[in-house]
């Protein structure tokens, strides 16, 4: 990222929905997956082409989107998450989440991260879940999510409730350590 338009990361975020598989934007997602899935997936033993169409094959799917995190214009990173049928039924779920590395700590992912709260707020979900890499957490935290106790494939379980106050009583609220599920 130039300085220009490092000035400029701070004000200039947008979303880009990705709705078509055959778009330029979902282009640009088979684009940054790869460096993403290399970084988190490790050598998992993943197709990595197909598990990424198989997310775009996915996107017509009610209450699951996918949008590219747009700065100056330029691609910076992705988004895509669902409201939970399966594992937390009527959580929100964040599945895939990437900023590019030249856009890093500028606040990328955190906005990124609020939008994608927004709308699964706005979806109905009074509670988030993921599933944080390592290198990540310390992002997750910065965020407000907290540990959960529990693993996946051997990754920590965040959540963060959106409503903490919300129709519970005193007891089944989370310590500021963790989060019960
Ligand atoms: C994790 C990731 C999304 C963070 O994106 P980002 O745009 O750099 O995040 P932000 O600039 O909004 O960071 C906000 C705060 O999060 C924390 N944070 C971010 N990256 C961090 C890191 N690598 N280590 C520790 N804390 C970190 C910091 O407190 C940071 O605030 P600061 O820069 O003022 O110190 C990005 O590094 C990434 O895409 N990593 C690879 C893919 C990945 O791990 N995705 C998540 C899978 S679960």
């Amino acid at each position: 990222m130039t300085e220009q338009q490092d000035s400029r990361a701070a004000d200039e975020f947008e979303l880009e929905f990705i709705t078509d598989q055959s778009s330029p934007a979902a282009q640009t997602f088979l684009r940054l997956g790869p460096a993403h899935m290399a970084e988190t997936a490790g050598d998992a033993g993943i197709d990595v082409m197909k598990f990424l169409q198989s997310c775009l094959r996915r996107l017509g799917e009610p209450n699951r989107w996918m949008a590219l995190f747009v700065v100056g214009g330029e691609p910076a990173g992705f988004t895509y998450f669902k409201v939970d049928r399966d594992d937390r039924p009527g959580w929100g779920y964040v599945m895939e989440f990437y900023v590019v590395p030249a856009y890093r700590r500028h606040k990328v992912g955190t906005k990124g991260w609020l939008r994608t709260k927004g709308i699964l707020e706005a979806a109905g979900c009074t509670d988030i879940w993921l599933s944080s890499h390592p290198l990540a957490e310390g992002f997750w935290k910065s965020c407000g999510l907290l540990e959960t106790g529990q693993m996946q494939r051997d990754q920590k379980i965040l959540a963060i409730s959106l409503h903490p106050a919300a129709g519970r009583n005193e007891s089944s609220q989370p310590t500021s350590e963790t989060k019960r599920l």
